[in-house]
């Protein structure tokens, strides 16, 4: 069977804005089923939980962008992989272990537990600014400026840029943004270039500091330093922006859950396991390729062929999850794959879910009423099947 995940018609805005039944219908269907991706491309989707599961932990599926790159040339596709920008989250080992292990120490349980201060600091500030208007976008003027903030501050960015990080990374990730690909991130690269300077002649105490460093010992190269940094802007804030819109939405459209969470505040970290499930941020993993012919639920995909692993889907798989279209606060079920698994599982994920954490408390603190200020059948999504989450997100805020 061929579906089309990609094209951009009518089924697509319909897809986009609740891909969930299709998905359904697909895993029931033909769990490993061939779809139309790009121009003239095909891709394997894999919707099921324990498919997925399995293929992210199997060293069969590759991830090396330039092989990628070259499966989907020879298909004659038009598919942007982006093969100049060379990060872990599109290398397979050694590359990946080299890069990941030059930046994990920053990223892990005591680190981030240790940002706590900085975070809620950042949210709080946030928060209060939006307390004397009476109707926000959430997405524009929360959602998106925490994580960004976040992310900047750790990598010592200079947060008066934030407009170009926010154009850079949507024009990276979707396309028709009224930026090009290209163009994005070359100026990106540019920016980046004259940070890096600066930091030679003073360095600080920030990331772009130690990937200086890291660069001058000759642990990595020029352009690497550069997708380092690309990823950990890009993957460190258009999750969580995606995280904490959804899960407003949700919450909206929950009463009941969301007075349960008033009520029990100290759940708030399985909350946000059950938001991550539900609406899980990054609903693709990123393009696979099989390294030899792999068998997946009695469905031989041959060797050289380009995957798609759908976290969306499988976090709604009914064999693995009891009334997965249910939004259950206190399922106290951590197993979801939104953070991916095996040797790319989500570096960020501790700052995620605290990002999440601090973010939805500090609204449920502040606002003692929240209610959506627009049609719910306008919330525009973003145009993407590899992300989910609002553009905006129009709320009318008391309390
Ligand atoms: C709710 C928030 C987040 C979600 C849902 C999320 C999701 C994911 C997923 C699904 C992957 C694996 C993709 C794949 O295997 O194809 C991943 C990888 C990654 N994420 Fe996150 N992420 C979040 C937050 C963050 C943050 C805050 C950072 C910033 C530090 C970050 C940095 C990364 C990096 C560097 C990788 C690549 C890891 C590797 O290839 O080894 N993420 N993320």
């Amino acid at each position: 069977m061929t579906t089309a995940v990609d094209d951009a018609g009518s089924r697509m805005s319909a897809f986009i804005r609740d891909p969930y039944p299709t998905l359904a219908r697909i895993r029931e269907a033909s769990p490993v089923s061939l779809v139309a991706y790009g121009e003239g491309v095909s891709v394997w989707l894999v919707t099921r939980y324990q498919d997925v599961r399995a293929a992210l932990v199997d060293p069969r599926f590759g991830q090396d962008v330039r092989r990628s790159q070259a499966i989907a040339a020879k298909a004659g596709g038009g598919i942007t992989l982006g093969s100049d920008v060379v990060h872990m989250l599109n290398s397979d080992p050694p590359d990946h272990t080299r890069l990941r292990r030059l930046i994990q120490g920053v990223f892990t349980r005591k680190r981030v537990d240790a940002m706590r201060p900085m975070v809620e600091r950042i949210a709080g500030g946030l928060l209060d600014g939006l307390r004397e208007r009476q109707q926000v976008d959430l997405v524009a003027d929360f959602a998106f400026p925490l994580p960004i903030m976040i992310i900047c501050e750790l990598l010592g960015f200079p947060p008066e840029d934030l407009h170009s990080y926010r154009t850079w990374s949507t024009a990276i990730l979707t396309r028709g943004s009224g930026m090009s690909f290209e163009q994005a991130t070359a100026e990106m690269k540019t920016y980046l270039h004259e940070l890096m300077t600066a930091r030679r002649a003073t360095p600080r105490d920030d990331i772009l500091t130690d990937l200086a460093q890291a660069r001058d010992a000759g642990e990595l190269s020029e352009q690497e330093v550069f997708s380092m940094v690309f990823l950990l802007l890009i993957g460190g804030h258009e999750t969580t922006v995606n995280l904490l819109g959804t899960s407003t939405l949700a919450l909206l459209h929950h009463p009941d859950q969301l007075a349960w969470l008033r009520a029990n505040r100290g759940a708030m970290p399985m909350a946000v396991d059950e938001f991550l499930r539900y609406e899980s941020p990054v609903s693709m993993a990123t393009m696979r390729f099989t390294t030899e012919p792999v068998t997946v639920s009695g469905v031989e995909i041959p060797a050289d062929e380009l995957v798609l692993l759908s976290l969306g889907g499988a976090n709604r798989d009914p064999a693995r999850f009891d009334d997965p279209d249910r939004l259950i606060l206190d399922r106290d079920d951590p197993g979801h794959l939104a953070f991916g698994q095996g040797l790319h599982r989500c570096l960020g994920s501790f700052l995620g879910k605290l990002e999440g954490e601090v973010a939805l408390s500090g609204l449920l603190d502040r606002f003692t009423g929240i209610e959506l200020a627009a049609d719910e059948a306008t919330l525009p999504w973003r145009n993407t099947i590899m992300l989910r989450g609002l553009e905006s997100l129009p709320v009318t805020l008391r309390g």
